[in-house]
């Protein structure tokens, strides 16, 4: 049976108990004798912070850089406002993306049937809904420098961050979302501001010459970004890839979450460039935050973060057929009726996140 190294930082908040559910799904393809996972756990965020002064340690950092793929599940919550930026939850997070350089981040935005009736949108808007966010992660406003707050002296500060793009980074992430549009239904749209800003008429001349050069049997449309955020509204089922910076992509992609019912139904892959074998550094974590409200209720949705793995099956170990058995089985479940609060709907009845697991098992049993 082949085997797997699997970094957990399951992190704060709900983080835990949907990472929880994850390892009992790996469980399970152990057990059916399918593959196996060896599973080592870290921590990330504000609980790292209160075990060692630091958003993730230097060994945790080592055990990521030496693992197949790591899962990682959320981070942050009010208990840690206050704690210094450099160390504050959401750091652990931005280093593993810096260091892994993990720059291709995908997020699918898919509307089941089952949920068409609990998006904001009509059902009718969303429902089949299929489109693959692909962000920019490494780069843009979240890592350029400078990226400080300095003091004028006169009573005033002023606070500085710096939106960079380089023709490469631009390039590469081109090159990822035309890929995954040969795979799906062939189309790319790019969003930017180039009417506002340099780095988004490089971004449009780059998308632009790329495709031309290496892609021209895709379809691909220019968008502004805040136009898209509108047509997204509007019109979501218009779209195939989505291509967009980090920041944007951030934005847009909260956007895409929530057509799909919920935040708590979205997962995304993290992928870094391939070395000589083929292999992707990887981390793969739900969009959803770690909604502290519901922290330690058993009421969370463990759907995106199973979803996650999915995509870690499908993208790191090439398991395509068994990340296919995740995803209809959650499609079963939630075909079934059964619901966690997040996506209720009209439901009678809630349930929470350990039955919610249970139900996804008994399904991947039968399949
Ligand atoms: C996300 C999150 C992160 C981001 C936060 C937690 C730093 O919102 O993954 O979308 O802004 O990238
Ligand atoms: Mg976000």
């Amino acid at each position: 049976m082949k085997s797997y190294k699997l970094f957990l930082l399951p992190g704060d908040g709900i983080g835990p108990e949907v990472v929880r559910e994850v390892v009992r799904v790996a469980d399970w393809f152990g057990k059916a004798g399918l593959v196996h996972f060896e599973m080592e756990t870290g921590l990330v965020g504000g609980c790292a912070y209160d075990a060692h002064g630091a958003a993730i340690s230097e060994s945790d950092m080592a055990l990521a850089h030496a693992a197949d793929a790591v899962l990682f599940g959320a981070v942050g919550g009010p208990k840690w406002d206050a704690v210094p930026y450099d160390v504050r939850p959401e750091a652990g997070l931005l280093r593993l993306r810096k260091d892994l350089k993990l720059f291709a981040n995908l997020r699918p935005a898919i509307c089941y049937p089952a949920l068409a009736e609990a998006s904001s949108l009509k059902p009718e808007l969303v429902e089949g809904l299929d489109i693959m966010i692909v962000r920019e992660l490494t780069g843009g406003v979240y890592f350029g420098e400078p990226k400080q707050i300095i003091d004028l002296g006169n009573g005033q500060k002023r606070g500085i961050d710096t939106q960079v793009y380089d023709t490469y980074e631009i390039e590469r992430i081109g090159r990822v979302a035309f890929e995954l549009a040969r795979k799906r239904t062939n189309k790319v749209t790019s969003g930017e501001k180039r009417n506002v800003m340099k780095s988004g008429v490089l971004w449009n001349e780059v998308i632009t010459a790329l495709h031309k050069r290496e892609y021209a049997d895709v379809t691909l449309e220019h968008a502004l970004a805040d136009s898209l955020a509108m047509q997204l509204v509007r019109a979501p089922k218009q779209f195939d890839v989505i291509v967009t910076d980090n920041l944007f992509g951030d934005i847009l992609s909260d956007i895409a979450a929530m057509l799909t019912g919920s935040l708590g139904m979205l997962p995304s892959a993290s992928l870094g460039e391939a070395d000589a074998k083929g292999q992707r550094k990887a981390l793969y974590e739900p969009v959803h935050g770690s909604a502290p409200d519901i922290a330690g209720k058993g009421l969370a949705n463990p759907i995106a973060m199973i979803g996650s793995f999915a995509m870690c099956l499908r993208y790191s170990f090439g398991l395509g057929t068994e990340a296919d058995r995740i995803e209809t089985a959650i499609a079963n479940v939630l075909a079934s009726g059964l619901r966690t609060a997040d996506i209720r709907g009209n439901a009678s009845h809630v349930t929470g996140t350990v039955e919610m697991g249970d139900a996804i098992l008994a399904e991947l049993a039968k399949s």
